[in-house]
């Protein structure tokens, strides 16, 4: 039986605010067009992979030891090559159609971005930060220009960019304003922890801080700093922030290796969204001893990721999964989905007693999209790995993998 695409929530649904107020119609039809694109090649033309492999690669080869073994034997065929070459590139359409759109209102939204970020101490820049190599000798998931990039003084056009081209590749699933993970994770926290009441919270990668914002709408008596390497996102961010009505929360340029409670003071909550696959195995460690370094004793950590691979994720879901790291500029992603998180946050100092691990559904505000949205997810595999953590009845076809620590 065919199967239906559940069509993605259309741009006009996206929550824009006062430094990036519209895009045109023809821009938002291109935003439309690359995000039903990748619907489509996620929802019906992925299951042709499988059957390749099952029917076609899998009886004339040795069995495969690794996903890599798989990959090699796939290589050659056709449909593979069709389906890896599509989403690689769709990923590059998207991602220049929002440059583009960033581009074409740069000095508009720079102007705008200066004028609110002018005169206030809840920006904090590092002129002398310099990033991570592994952030800045990839441009991740394809995006031109990286997080880095800067076309003068005072630009934030990558953060513009950075925002629009979420839409495609979440297909709207991230929220209207791109705030899911943060509403998930607010909910999350406050059915683990239900008396938890942080003083300080840190959203470490914060991005352009739309993950960060639910934060401090749920504990509106915290400090909230949103801290992040990169120096326009920050910019961005703290703008988007004071033009959204949180003109409390406090953006700070900063990288993880840098975080130091002699510096940065402690927190009672360390979170991340989506931050881990695009850093790399000993950033990761180094970060997790920080962040149980800031920590006060009781304080949380949580992080939001797509699931690792367990022992029971077949070798064949593991090979469709590393195509971002192949083909998507996300040089990490395949060994941070075989690392136990567990192990890792033990040996960062904390008791594994205390260690949590667990799913959540994404959290996308109803009545916002048509009923269908966030049916369609970027890989099954991370669709079943969630569905099967929280159960049924729960699950709107997309969720997060969470894990993290009480110190
Ligand atoms: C995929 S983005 C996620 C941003 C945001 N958390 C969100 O939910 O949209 C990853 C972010 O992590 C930041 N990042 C990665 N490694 C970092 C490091 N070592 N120090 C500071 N920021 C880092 C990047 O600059 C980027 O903004």
């Amino acid at each position: 039986m065919a199967r239906i695409t559940p069509l993605p929530p259309t741009f006009n649904k996206a929550h824009l605010h006062a430094v990036l107020p519209s895009v045109d119609h023809d821009e938002a039809a291109r935003m439309n067009f690359t995000s039903s694109i990748s619907a489509f090649v996620n929802t019906q033309l992925s299951p042709g992979v499988r059957l390749a492999y099952e029917n076609d690669v899998q009886p004339a080869s040795p069995a495969p030891q690794s996903a890599t073994d798989i990959r090699d034997a796939m290589l050659a065929h056709p449909f593979y090559q069709t389906w890896a070459a599509l989403r690689r590139n769709n990923q590059e359409v998207a991602k220049q159609i929002a440059l583009d759109i960033a581009v074409r209102r740069m000095p508009q939204v720079n102007a705008r971005a200066a004028a609110l970020n002018a005169g206030k101490n809840t920006l904090s820049l590092d002129p002398e930060l310099t990033p991570p190599e592994y952030l800045t000798q990839v441009e991740n998931h394809c995006a031109p220009g990286g997080y880095f990039q800067q076309f003068g003084a005072d630009d934030v056009t990558v953060g513009v960019a950075y925002e629009v081209g979420l839409w495609p590749v979440g297909m709207g699933s991230l929220g209207p304003a791109g705030e899911g993970g943060g509403r998930a994770a607010v909910k999350w926290i406050g059915e683990r922890f239900p008396n938890f009441k942080p003083k300080r919270i840190l959203d470490l990668g914060a991005g352009h801080g739309s993950n960060t914002l639910p934060l401090a709408e749920a504990f509106p008596d915290a400090e909230v700093v949103a801290m992040d390497a990169s120096e326009p996102l920050m910019r961005y961010g703290h703008a988007r922030a004071q033009a959204m009505g949180y003109g409390s929360v406090r953006f700070v340029q900063a990288t993880i290796e840098s975080l130091d409670p002699a510096v940065h003071g402690t927190f009672d909550w360390v979170h991340t969204t989506m931050v881990w696959h695009e850093t790399s195995a000993q950033a990761l460690r180094e970060g997790f001893r920080r962040i149980h370094a800031v920590l006060n004793p009781g304080g949380v950590t949580t992080h939001f990721e797509q699931p690792n691979f367990t022992p029971d994720t077949k070798l064949f879901d593991q090979f469709l999964r590393d195509w971002d790291a192949w083909y998507n500029n996300e040089p990490f992603w395949s060994k941070l989905h075989r690392m136990d998180m567990t192990e890792e946050l033990v040996a960062a100092g904390f008791e594994r007693s205390n260690i949590v691990d667990g799913s959540a559904p994404a959290l996308i505000p109803p009545g916002s999209y048509p009923s269908w949205s966030g049916l369609t997810g970027r890989h099954e595999h991370e669709v079943r790995t969630v569905a099967k953590a929280i159960g049924p009845g729960s699950y709107n076809g997309k969720g997060w993998y969470v894990f993290g620590a009480v110190k």
